[in-house]
């Protein structure tokens, strides 16, 4: 149980990937808030938007499309911290290509960084999450993930179906563990990707900070509430 009161020291290590904005900041910003240290994988330094102290928060250069930037950010949290308790894959890119205009390069380009960068800090930091109390892996997918509702959205679907099949992989893979891992799936979020939504909604659609809270919840459960998705819709879909 993690409270606002836990020693600095001792409080658990989450890294939270392209937490420089959107719903990344919003969860680095909701755990730091509740006594979390985090370490925050960024594409653009120097970061901006979070006020801690060095013994709470760490941001380090990271690109998902460079993967010695995976390696160098790992190591760079426990030399820091000295432990990771959660990753966070939340970094990710919209394509509103079809899968029938998607070149090859196309795919491989959004899969960097939607699916494999994920699939390979995961294998990164597996022994860091079994040495942890209760470790966790946060995977932010999409409703997209669930359902494909136009051409223009589909190659960015099948990443958001590919990454949430990654996290019921990681899922079963801490099977006999306290590994455990869970996929958020939102529809629209009031972010800088939800920048094709009519500015009038913007108010209406699910805020980052929403789901900030349903991250830190699915990051603070113990083990034996293992919770393999979370979708959440600004609006009322038939399933959703
Ligand atoms: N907003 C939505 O409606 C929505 C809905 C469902 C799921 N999601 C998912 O939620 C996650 C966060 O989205 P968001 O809405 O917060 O988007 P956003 O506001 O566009 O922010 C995207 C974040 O990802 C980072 N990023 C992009 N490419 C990167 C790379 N190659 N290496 C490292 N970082 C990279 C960005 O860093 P820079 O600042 O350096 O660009 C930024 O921090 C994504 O995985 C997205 O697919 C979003």
């Amino acid at each position: 149980m993690r409270t606002t009161r836990q020693d600095p020291a001792s409080a658990p290590v989450a890294m939270v990937s392209g937490a420089t904005r959107g719903i990344g900041l919003a969860i680095a910003r909701e755990l730091l808030a509740h006594g979390w240290r985090v370490s925050a994988g960024c594409r653009t330094l120097p970061h901006a938007g979070v006020d801690a102290q060095a013994e709470q928060w760490l941001a380090c250069p990271f690109d998902a499309a460079r993967p010695e930037t995976e390696t160098a950010w790992v190591q760079a949290t426990r030399s820091h911290f000295g432990r990771i308790d959660a990753i966070v894959h939340n970094a990710g890119v919209l394509s509103r290509q079809s899968v029938l205009q998607a070149s090859s390069e196309d795919f491989d380009a959004l899969f960097e960084v939607n699916v494999k960068s994920p699939m390979r800090l995961t294998q990164l930091v597996w022994a860091d999450l079994l040495a942890a109390p209760q470790g966790k892996v946060l995977i932010m997918a999409s409703l997209a993930g669930k359902r494909v509702r136009s051409a223009d959205a589909s190659l960015y679907a099948m990443s958001k179906f590919a990454v949430l099949a990654l996290a019921h992989g990681l899922r079963h893979c801490g099977a006999g563990t306290r590994v455990r891992a869970t996929a958020i799936c939102p529809g629209f979020v009031a972010t800088d990707m939800a920048s094709g939504v009519d500015a009038d909604l913007h108010a209406q659609l699910t805020q980052p900070e929403d789901v900030a809270r349903l991250a830190r919840v699915a990051l603070e459960l113990p083990p034996t509430a293992s919770v393999a998705e979370i979708p959440v819709s600004w609006s009322i879909e038939s399933q959703f």
